[in-house]
């Protein structure tokens, strides 16, 4: 993968979002990777995508087979742990970002890393440093805050995350302007709008007391004339099955449907404006196209297998197309807002 060198498409700032559900499974990295490929190659959109899950699911998603062996094989590879890890040795922030580019996405992009789950306990100690306004402990928690003031030439800074409300999240939620959450048709899903909503009230709470109370706070990034806002939701249809059991699911799957929009407004209402229609789209079940876009490593919408995966395709390409409207639409209902409440 080549360096990068990108310019903004428009004149407008740079969007950061985070995509998070605490449930896990329910399609956070196929959306990400995705829509950020369709907003690249078909809207003209410069869009970095920063892989923060250790887990890592999105970068072996996006690199060939081979590059993805030349780099993790290499003595130190340059991914999101070399971002952080610098804070831990008392190096202060990186300034030359390890970006890359995906020629078959499109976007640019920090690639994971296993070993970020050892940065977990560093930003946990230095949250509660950073509570009480200690310089290295704002310092940490602020660093993703830090990458998306370094990345300014792009139009949108996606984040995968893993799904837990660990201090890793907490970092990237407490940095970005907007978090958007893919959601499945299940109970869980829809508890952890509730637990999103509460824990982010608290943090920002928390932040703001830290760097108010903070020893210099021109040591710090420029904060926060923002706050983090919901740009919605985007729901993953349920497998069709044939069996007996499907009537019961697809019944239940109904009735939580019905009440998805009522239990969104209910907890997350505190962060997005009235005018806002916060359900995104809904992204059908794409039966084999999702796991041999894996393998091939091209987004859905382009996958060059044929037979049955042609017809699959086209339906990606609708889907895909459909959703990256609606997200551009509900950047400019929350944009419109946040200026005017400036
Ligand atoms: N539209 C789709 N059609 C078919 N399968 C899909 C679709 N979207 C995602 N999947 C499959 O569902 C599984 C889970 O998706 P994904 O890895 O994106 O979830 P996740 O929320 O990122 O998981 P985690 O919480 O582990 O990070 C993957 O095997 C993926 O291929
Ligand atoms: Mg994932």
């Amino acid at each position: 993968m080549p360096q990068t060198n990108v310019k903004k498409s428009g004149d407008q700032r740079t969007k950061s979002i985070c995509f998070f559900n605490n449930k896990g499974g329910v399609g956070k990295t196929t959306l990400v990777a995705n829509l950020a490929a369709e907003l690249s190659l078909n809207h003209g959109c410069n869009v970095l995508v920063i892989d923060a899950d250790p887990q890592c699911n999105l970068t072996q998603y996006v690199l060939p087979d081979e590059e993805f062996l030349t780099i993790y094989g290499s003595v130190d590879p340059q991914t999101i742990y070399s971002v952080i890890h610098p804070l831990s040795t008392g190096k202060g922030y990186r300034t030359n970002l390890p970006i890359l580019k995906s020629k078959n996405f499109g976007f640019d992009i920090i690639i994971g890393d296993p070993r970020l789950a050892l940065k977990e306990d560093l930003l946990a100690q230095d949250w509660r440093d950073a509570k009480a306004g200690g310089i290295r402990g704002l310092r940490t928690t602020l660093v993703f805050h830090n990458v998306i003031e370094q990345t300014q030439q792009y139009d949108y800074i996606f984040f995968d995350m893993g799904p837990s409300l660990g201090a890793i999240n907490r970092a990237i939620l407490l940095a970005v302007d907007y978090f958007l959450v893919p959601m499945s048709i299940d109970i869980f899903s829809s508890w952890a709008l509730k637990n999103i909503g509460e824990a982010v009230k608290v943090w920002e709470k928390d932040l703001e007391f830290g760097m108010k109370n903070s020893e210099d706070p021109t040591e710090l990034p420029q904060l926060i004339s923002k706050k983090l806002r919901f740009l919605g939701y985007v729901t993953q249809q349920h497998k069709e099955r044939r069996e007996k059991e499907g009537t019961r699911i697809v019944e239940a799957y109904n009735h939580i449907s019905k009440q998805l929009p009522a239990v969104v407004s209910k907890n997350l209402s505190y962060f997005y404006p009235k005018s806002l229609n916060p359900h995104i789209g809904e992204i059908k079940h794409l039966a084999s196209l999702a796991p041999k876009s894996q393998t091939l490593h091209q987004p859905m919408i382009n996958v060059s297998a044929l037979g049955s995966y042609t017809l699959m395709r086209k339906q990606a390409r609708e889907i895909y197309s459909a959703l990256a409207l609606r997200f551009l639409e509900n950047l400019s209902v929350t944009e419109a807002e946040r200026t005017e409440s400036q």
